[in-house]
Parts: C-alpha cells; structure tokens; sequence
C-alpha cells in the first residue's frame, strides 16, 4: 500500500470533516455521499448542500476518463492524478486529486477523494476559510490532559486526524550534549526512527531548533537543494518541522513527513504552527505539575523517613497499613483522590508518635497511666503538624481521628459514629487489623483468623469496613 495513513481512511469514526484539505466521498455514479468545507470552498459553492447535489464525476472533474480512473483505482487500491475541476463559475482549477476506494461489493463503491489545488491562489481562498470549531475541537483534546505520559501520543493523534501525512516524529533538543532524540514517532518506518539519536549540528531538527522557526522541505524545490546535507535518503518526500518552546527555548519540535512530494498548504502549517504553539503552553504546565508532584512526593517521603528512624515498626505498620488502606478504598469504589488520600494518610497516621519517647514506644509491658496519657495525645500532635497545608486537609482528620471508634470509646476526643468519616473509619480498621497481628513488645502477635474474629465482635469498627478487609484478604489468599 502507498500510503500509511490510508488504514485510517477506513475507520468508521474518521471524517472528513476535520481535514484541513477539500476531501470528499462519492458513490461509484458520482453522487456525493460528503463533502467538507474547504472543497465547498475550493468550488466556490454557497453551501455544502448546494455542492452535495451535484454529481462530481459528471458536474465537476473535467476532461478524465471516468471509467479507466474508477478501474485504476480500484485495481491499485489508490490512484493520483493532476486534474482539472470546475467551480460554480465553470472555472477551471488544477489540483492533485487522490481516489480510494472504500467499500467494494458488486454493486456497491464508494470513494474517498482528496485534493490539493496546485494554484497559490486557489491555496490563499482555502486559507480564508477558517473553521475555528475544527481547530476547538483539534486543540481541545491537548488542552484538557492532565498527565505528561499522555502527551506525546495524544499530539500525535491529533496530528494524524487533521493533516494528511504518512508520519509524526517528536524531537527532543539535548542542548548540553549537543544532540538532538526521536522521542515518539508513529507512521511510516516509525521503528527506523524511533529513539534514534542525531548531532544538532548535523540535523534538520537542530537546525530548526537554532532559527526557532518552522521549516518547510519538499523534495525537488530549492530548499531541498540547500537543506541537502541534512537529508538522509528515505522515501521521505515532503517535511514539515514546527518547534514547541518550553522555558522561552525551542525544546522541542513536531516533525510531519509526506511520501509525495506536495506542498503543505498554508492552512496545514498555519495549524501544525498553531497547534504546536498551544502544545507548548500544555508541555510546560505538566512538566511543572509533574515537578509540583515529584516535590510533594520528597516532602512526604522527609516525614516517612523521620518516622522511621524514630520506630522500626512504626515504618513498617504505615507502609502496610498504607496499601490494606488503597485496597479496601478500591474495594469500597471509592474515589481516585479518596484511594490516594487515604493511602497517604496511612503512612503518615501515626506522624505523631515522633513526639513519643521511644522509651515508651518500645516499653515491653503495659503503659502506665502517664504514659497512656503522652500516647494518646499522638494523633493530636500529627495532626498538628500538617494542618498548615489545605491539600492535606482529608489526611490530617485520617491522623487526627484514626483511634476514634463507633462506639464512643476512642482518643482523643471521644467522637461517635455520626461524626467519624469514611476515611477514619478505614484507617481504624486497618490500624487494629495490622497491630493485632503484629508482635509488640508486651505481647504477641495474633493469627489473622484471630484477629477478624475479634474485630468481627468489635463495636468501635465499622463492620461494613471489616468486610471489606476480608474480601481483600480471601482475594489475596490471606484468610481464607
Ligand atoms: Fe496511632
Ligand atoms: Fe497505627
């Protein structure tokens, strides 16, 4: 097959409504099936309905063959050819047109057409003819990511969905190391490419890069001639290289390839132009947000350690008590940020211990009243410690209130069922389940029958809470 991105052509959801170039469908008499704006354009038709009425075999392309072009393209599943159109006026405008056949029964064919006009002039009407809901719709998909790892192939597919090309590669500039990296490339020979590593100086990438500018090469033009040196030889016949700016440098740059040599039109680079300039303000607000994250992540992982070297078991009760917690928050359907929130909240419900002496956190026997006394002011004092950052907001009442019980009879405060959130009510059960099972320095660790049996009996914990502990426990082949 000629063309790559012909496969697409084929799939039921493409239109060719969004293409920046003037495309249509037509049954086998001639009869349009649909056809975009920019041929309503290029023909000069008042409306699409107007246009659609019209036969295009008959009314529109002039001086062909009908027959041998409708054999040709069937038999070579493509066909391309210089045509002469003829507008609402009976003038004639010269464009490259391209068939494809899509549907061939018997009786029943379909094509698909696209062309691009070979005039100039012809090329600044179709630029007149700016379809902003095509370009919302186009941007749009970019504008509402909210993770980095989405970017590059979500750019690409809007690439592929409204310009024709055979291929999208994504550039990286290393200018330390002088180098320019393919960091994403679908399309044609996308494997040949892929990760592959070029000096700036000796690339078109770099080049582009340096001017900080567009750059337009097709083969056989003069541009060609001077960009030469760049050019490896590739089937590659037509190039279009944006670069997309981050911290005010070129950092980037979109790279779309053709396998003829056709200019891109001027709407095709306006958009790929403008396209790249909004990715740019994208890129840069996830790679500050995934900066945001991984800052978070190292303060958070500052008060994990200070918990650890304080308490050896305290580490180890948070991490686990952490994951049972984002079990049972999945178990529940409870949502993305209540899963997270409360997988946070269990590293750190015990923040407050940091305050403990370790003479009581490690006593082996009972705690006496003054030292109960010191215990049961923990979940007070981690609070405390994070109720400056409003983000925390969920994970400081989880620290506050994770020995609070049902019942009435937890710390500090003595709360009840009514005013003990979800949140609480899964770290208390979560809590108990882990320090039941665990050896302590004044007693023994309990079997995990044991300890579900005993919880099952438990009127501080919320039973709905406890039964979803053991369905992740049998689910995970700890209980059966
Ligand atoms: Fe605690
Ligand atoms: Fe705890």
């Amino acid at each position: 097959m000629k063309f790559n991105c012909l496969r697409r052509w084929r799939e039921p959801r493409f239109s060719i409504r969004k293409l920046f170039n003037a495309a249509f469908v037509i049954r086998e008499d001639g009869k349009f099936v649909e056809a975009n704006s920019h041929l309503v354009s290029l023909l000069k038709y008042p409306s699409e309905k107007m246009l659609m009425e019209r036969n295009y075999f008959l009314e529109i392309l002039k001086g062909e063959d009908i027959e041998e072009l409708k054999r040709e393209t069937i038999s070579e599943g493509i066909s391309e050819r210089t045509v002469m159109l003829k507008n609402i006026n009976g003038q004639i405008i010269p464009a490259i047109q391209y068939l494809i056949p899509l549907s061939i029964k018997k009786t029943n064919v379909v094509f698909y057409g696209f062309l691009f006009p070979v005039e100039r002039d012809l090329l600044r009407m179709i630029i007149a003819h700016p379809d902003v809901k095509v370009i919302y719709e186009a941007v749009n998909p970019l504008l509402s990511l909210t993770e980095l790892k989405d970017f590059f192939s979500t750019l690409a597919r809007i690439v592929f969905s409204f310009l024709y090309c055979d291929r999208i590669s994504i550039i990286e500039r290393r200018k330390e190391e002088g180098k320019t990296v393919v960091i994403s490339v679908e399309g044609v020979n996308a494997e040949a490419i892929c990760e592959k590593e070029s000096n700036e100086e000796g690339s078109l990438a770099g080049f582009v890069f340096r001017m900080g500018k567009p750059l337009e090469i097709v083969d056989g033009t003069p541009e060609a001639e001077e960009f030469s040196k760049f050019l490896l030889k590739s089937d590659i016949k037509s190039t279009f290289i944006v670069p997309i700016y981050f911290r005010n440098e070129p950092y980037l740059a979109v790279c779309i390839n053709r396998l003829q040599p056709l200019r891109f039109t001027s709407y095709e680079k306006e958009f790929l132009t403008f396209l790249c300039y909004q990715a740019g303000i994208v890129y840069q607000r996830l790679r500050f947000y995934e900066e945001l994250k991984r800052w978070n992540s190292a303060i958070f992982q500052v008060f994990c350690r200070a918990l650890s070297i304080k308490d050896k078991y305290t580490k180890e009760h948070s991490e686990i008590t952490s994951q049972l917690a984002g079990e049972i928050a999945k178990e529940l359907n409870l949502d993305p940020i209540t899963q997270k929130n409360l997988m946070y909240g269990a590293m750190l419900h015990d923040l407050g211990k940091l305050i403990i002496e370790s003479s009581i956190l490690g006593k082996k026997g009972p705690l006496n009243e003054n030292e109960w006394e010191v215990m049961r002011h923990h979940p007070i004092v981690g609070a405390e410690l994070v109720e400056d950052i409003p983000e925390m907001e969920m994970i400081r009442r989880i620290i506050l209130q994770h020995h609070e019980r049902l019942n009435g009879t937890g710390y500090p405060y003595g709360l009840t069922a009514e005013n003990i959130p979800l949140e609480s009510r899964i770290m208390a059960v979560v809590d108990v389940f882990h320090a039941t099972t665990s050896d302590r320095p004044y007693r023994k660790a309990k079997s995990v029958e044991q300890a579900i049996e005993e919880m099952k009996r438990d009127e501080g914990l919320d039973q709905n809470v406890v039964n979803a502990l053991i369905r992740v426990l049998k689910r995970k082949g700890i209980l059966k």
